[in-house]
Parts: structure tokens; sequence; C-alpha cells
């Protein structure tokens, strides 16, 4: 569905950029609680990396990433009721950093987001 009507070796092209620039986010916004290697911090901090939430709920995801979420969620059978705070990124920051944690570590995900998927969620 993503797919369709796009020249594929420009979606990779948009991608790739996406994924390196979402690399920066993730190391200033994201990393000292989710860590370097996408794997969270014990029972305080869920998994991104092999996330079955995160895949099972792209949508909701990016909605975390831009509101924050003070929910209970169920992370690989493990639930986690700490909060994230809201993140206060861009739209295109918050894309990026998509991009970067749906194909990082052990995941990958064929479509791309993009930043007018996020501004959708404002
Ligand atoms: C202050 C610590 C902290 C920071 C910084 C943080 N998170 Fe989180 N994140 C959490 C916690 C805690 C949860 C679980 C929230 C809940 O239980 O409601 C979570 C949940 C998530 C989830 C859904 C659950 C999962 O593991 O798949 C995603 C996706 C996510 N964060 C991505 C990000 C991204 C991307 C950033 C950077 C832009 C970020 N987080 C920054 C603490 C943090």
């Amino acid at each position: 569905m993503l797919l369709s009507g796009l020249n594929l070796s420009t979606l990779d092209n948009n991608k790739d950029r996406s994924i390196k620039r979402g690399a920066e986010v993730y190391i200033f916004h994201c990393q000292r609680c989710h860590m370097p290697d996408g794997l969270g911090g014990e029972n305080l901090y869920p998994p991104l990396s092999g996330s079955d939430y995160l895949f099972n709920n792209i949508n909701q995801s990016i909605k975390i990433v831009m509101m924050g979420s003070d929910k209970d969620i169920i992370v690989n059978g493990k639930t986690h009721d700490m909060d994230m705070e809201a993140t206060y990124l861009t739209d295109k920051e918050i894309a990026d950093v998509m991009n970067f944690i749906l194909n990082s570590w052990e995941n990958s995900y064929e479509g791309i987001i993009t930043e007018e998927n996020v501004e959708a969620f404002r």
C-alpha cells in the first residue's frame, strides 16, 4: 500500500536518509532510557529492539513518541507502568526516529514513516 506509485529506488534513498537522521534523534532523545542496543533497561524501560508492541502498534507508537504515555503497556509479555514523557520533537524528527527504531538492531520494516503520517496525529 505504501509502495504504490512510488519509484522504489527513490523510496530507498529517502528511507536511508531518514534512518540516518533518526539515529541522531535517538542518541539525543531516546538512548538514555531505551539504551544504545535498543533493549531498554530492566524493569523500567521497555525494549524497542524486537518489541512486539512497536510492530503491532506503529500508530500508537508514533503517538507515544509525540505525546508520551502514562498507560500500562505490555511489551513482549511484560507490563510496563512507568510513564514516558512527551518529547517535543518536530513531525520530521518523529518520522526519522520511527524509521530508525523500526530498522535498527533486530528490527526491519518494509514501509516508511513520513512527516505526513506523523502530522495526522496532531
Ligand atoms: C525518560 C525515559 C524515556 C525516554 C527518554 C524515551 N522513552 Fe520511550 N518509553 C519509556 C517508557 C517508560 C515507556 C513505557 C511507557 C508506558 O508504560 O506507558 C516507553 C515506551 C516507548 C515505546 C512503546 C513501547 C515499546 O517498547 O515498543 C516506544 C515505541 C518508545 N518508547 C520510543 C521512544 C523513542 C523513539 C524515544 C526518543 C524520541 C523515547 N521512547 C524516549 C521511556 C522513555
